[in-house]
C-alpha cells in the first residue's frame, strides 16, 4: 500500500525532533492537575468495564502511556515514529511501545477496551477524520472508550523549525462540536468534554480539549446513563 505524505510528513517531523521533544515535555502531566484528573476519570470508567486493553495512538515518548499504566490500566503505546517509540521504551521500560500508524492498525475489530488519542489526530487531514474515527469505532469492543484531546481552534498553525530542526508540520486547531458530530457519526457517543483555557505558563497558546465517547454497548443502544433521576 503506498503510503499517504501526511504520514510520511508527520514521522520525519516527529523523528527529527523525537530527543528534543522528549525532553521538552518530560513530565509533561507534573504541572497539568486538571489533565491528570481527567485521564484518572477515563482510567476509573475504563477499568470498571474491564473490556481490554487501551491503546495510546501516537503516543510519543510515552508520557501519558505510563501515566495510564502508573494508574492500573492494561495499556499499551502506538506512534508512527521508531525514534519516539525507542525514547519511550527507553524511559518507560515497564510499559509495551509498538511502531505503526493508528490509521492502519493489525488488530481484529473490537479489539481494544479503550483508545486514547493524546494530541495526536491533529496531524490528519480534516477529510480523513471521519475514516479515522470509524476505524477507532472499528478496534473498540462494545462498551469501549474513546478519549481525544486537541487545542481548539479553526486554522492550523504551521509548527516551522522546531528546536532548529529543518522541518514543519501542520498542527490543526479543531473545535469540540464539530469532533463530537464526527464521533456521531462514526457510532461513537460523546458524552464528556471538557475545555480549559490555555495556560501561557506552559505555553499553550490556545484552550486544549477533551472528548470522551463511548461504542454503544451491543444489542441495547445504551450509550450511558439513561435509566437515572437526574
Ligand atoms: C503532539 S505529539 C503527542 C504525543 C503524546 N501523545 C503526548 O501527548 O506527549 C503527536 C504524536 O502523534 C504521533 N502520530 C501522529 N499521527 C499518527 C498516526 N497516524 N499513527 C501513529 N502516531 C501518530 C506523532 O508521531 C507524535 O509522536
Amino acid at each position: 500500500m503506498i503510503e499517504p505524505d501526511f504520514l510520511r510528513a508527520t514521522r520525519t517531523f516527529y523523528s527529527t525532533v523525537a530527543t528534543d521533544y522528549a525532553d521538552r515535555y518530560r513530565n509533561v502531566l507534573k504541572d497539568r492537575p486538571f489533565d491528570r484528573a481527567l485521564l484518572t476519570g477515563f482510567a476509573e470508567t475504563v477499568l470498571a468495564a474491564d473490556l481490554g486493553p487501551t491503546a495510546e495512538l501516537g503516543c510519543g515518548p510515552g508520557e501519558v502511556t505510563a501515566h495510564l499504566h502508573a494508574l492500573g490500566l492494561p495499556v499499551f503505546g502506538v506512534d508512527l515514529s521508531p525514534e519516539m517509540v525507542a525514547l519511550a521504551r527507553r524511559d518507560h521500560p515497564e510499559v509495551r511501545y509498538e511502531v505503526g500508524s493508528m490509521t492502519d492498525l493489525d488488530l481484529p475489530d473490537g479489539a481494544l477496551g479503550a483508545i486514547v488519542a493524546w494530541y495526536s489526530v491533529i496531524h490528519t487531514p480534516q477529510d480523513r477524520l471521519p475514516a479515522l474515527f470509524a476505524e477507532f469505532q472499528r478496534l473498540l469492543a462494545p462498551g469501549g472508550e474513546l478519549l481525544v484531546a486537541f487545542q481548539v481552534g479553526d486554522e492550523p498553525l504551521r509548527v516551522a523549525e522546531p528546536f532548529g530542526h529543518p522541518v514543519s508540520l501542520d498542527f490543526h486547531r479543531l473545535r469540540p462540536d464539530h469532533i463530537a458530530e464526527l464521533l456521531r457519526g462514526a457510532g461513537l457517543a460523546p458524552h464528556t468534554r471538557a475545555v480549559r483555557e490555555g495556560e501561557p505558563a506552559l505555553l499553550e497558546s490556545t484552550p486544549q480539549a477533551y472528548l470522551m465517547a463511548r461504542k454503544p454497548a451491543e444489542g441495547t443502544g445504551n450509550t450511558g446513563n439513561t435509566a437515572g433521576l437526574a
